[in-house]
């Protein structure tokens, strides 16, 4: 990569990187048939160059002048790491990428200080992508694969998957001023899906949108203004509370933004505490999650959560709950299991505590699977003792 060394260049030297010519700008006008316009692999994210040049541009101006930005990357199974660009009213551009109607299509939106190529759209994009493949043959027959409760995930011909890049405003540290364009993002991606719908034949209600906190918020504002029609599902995991917290409904995201809005709430410094939408999932407490001692850890769990809900077999379940206060809550625990994300949502109400690992894989599957496996165990002790 020849850009490496300008990046260490450019920490040393902002000015430098400002005046840098835009490599961006330049490769946006090859529209060549393989050209790959949002590569999407695991790579070393402290050198993404286009995410530190605009981070070190709106350092100098501290408040930003940047026009409100919004691009769109499609990724379908036969191109799964390589992102084609989609441009609103641009129908040949949409024509010649592989977008089909037929496919279910999932939108997915990074937060705040993220960027088009974090690991919340390469997690959840390659979960998404990996139900497209024809299963492998199961190879561990043992006793402990055989009881596992086995909520097989359904195989689907394929998705769109469309990644939100608005990394131009979320890489702005001004946490405020970055909020305050919340409605004008959620309209630019209410005008996509509107876009898509009427050159490619999109139904609203094959749409899921997936956003992380601010990205959440984003969404939520897309579902408002897409009306009359409506998404069909919104999750939101662990939606930004700084700012929206004390607004109401209309200017956060709230349960009418889509037919079924799920959240997942894993911190209270940076998301929310109250419930959100129609069923809200609070993972170990939702205060924070288990070994996270960074700073942001526990916000960035909600979607380490999600990506291994859509293609786990085990499953993220959770019981009912009630939030009495901050310290009590009550456990409600004889109304059966709920499943938290996954693919296809599987619309509910309420509050739900759900209880996780601490490291990959989170999900523990139900309780019943759980005791199951247990007494399994202590009878095949029994037996070989
Ligand atoms: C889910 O998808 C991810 C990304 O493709 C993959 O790494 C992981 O192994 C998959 N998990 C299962 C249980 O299939
Ligand atoms: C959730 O509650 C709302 C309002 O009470 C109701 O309209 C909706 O059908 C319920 N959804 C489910 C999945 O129970």
């Amino acid at each position: 990569m020849h850009l490496v060394p300008i990046i260490f260049i450019a920490m040393g030297a902002i000015s430098l990187v400002i005046a840098a010519p835009s490599t961006e700008a330049a490769s946006a006008n090859l529209p060549e048939l393989n050209h790959c316009d949002h590569k999407l692999t695991k790579s070393n994210k402290y050198l993404d160059y286009p995410f530190w040049k605009k981070f070190f541009k709106h350092l100098v101006p501290f408040t930003s002048s940047a026009r409100v930005k919004m691009q769109f990357f499609l990724f379908k199974r036969d191109f799964p790491d390589c992102g084609k660009e989609l441009f609103p009213n641009d129908d040949e551009t949409l024509e010649r990428s592989g977008f089909d109607a037929r496919h279910p299509t999932r939108i997915i939106i990074h937060g705040w200080m993220s960027q088009g190529k974090g690991s919340l759209n390469r997690d959840v994009k390659s979960a998404y992508l990996s139900l497209t493949k024809p299963k492998p043959n199961t190879q561990n027959n043992d006793d402990d694969a055989r009881n596992e409760p086995h909520t097989e995930a359904p195989r689907y011909e394929d998705f769109n998957i469309i990644v939100c890049d608005w990394s131009k405003i979320s890489s702005n540290v001004n946490y405020f001023g970055v909020a305050d364009m919340v409605e004008d993002l959620g309209f630019l991606l209410a005008e996509f899906v509107r876009f898509l719908h009427m050159r490619a034949g999109l139904q609203f209600d094959d749409v899921y949108l997936i956003g992380h906190s601010l990205g959440a918020q984003i969404a939520g504002s897309a579902g408002k203004q897409i009306r009359p029609f409506r998404f069909n599902t919104i999750y939101a995991l662990d939606p930004a509370g700084p700012k929206f917290r004390e607004q109401s409904d209309e200017y956060r995201i709230d349960a009418s933004d889509a037919h079924y809005v799920e959240s997942i709430q894993t911190s209270i410094g940076l998301g929310f505490e109250e419930p959100v939408g129609h069923a809200t999932f609070y993972p170990n407490y939702g205060k924070d999650q288990k070994k996270c001692y960074m700073y942001g850890c526990s916000h960035k769990r909600a979607h380490d959560y999600f990506a291994e809900s859509i293609n786990s077999t085990k499953g993220f379940w959770g019981i009912r709950c009630e939030r009495i206060s901050k310290k009590t809550w009550v456990l409600l625990d004889n109304d059966g299991e709920f499943r938290m994300g996954g693919e296809p949502s599987d619309p509910k109400n309420g509050t739900f505590y759900v209880k996780t690992y601490d490291k990959k894989p989170y999900a523990m599957g139900t309780k019943q699977a759980l005791a199951d496996a247990s007494r399994q165990e202590e009878r095949t002790t029994e037996v070989y003792h």
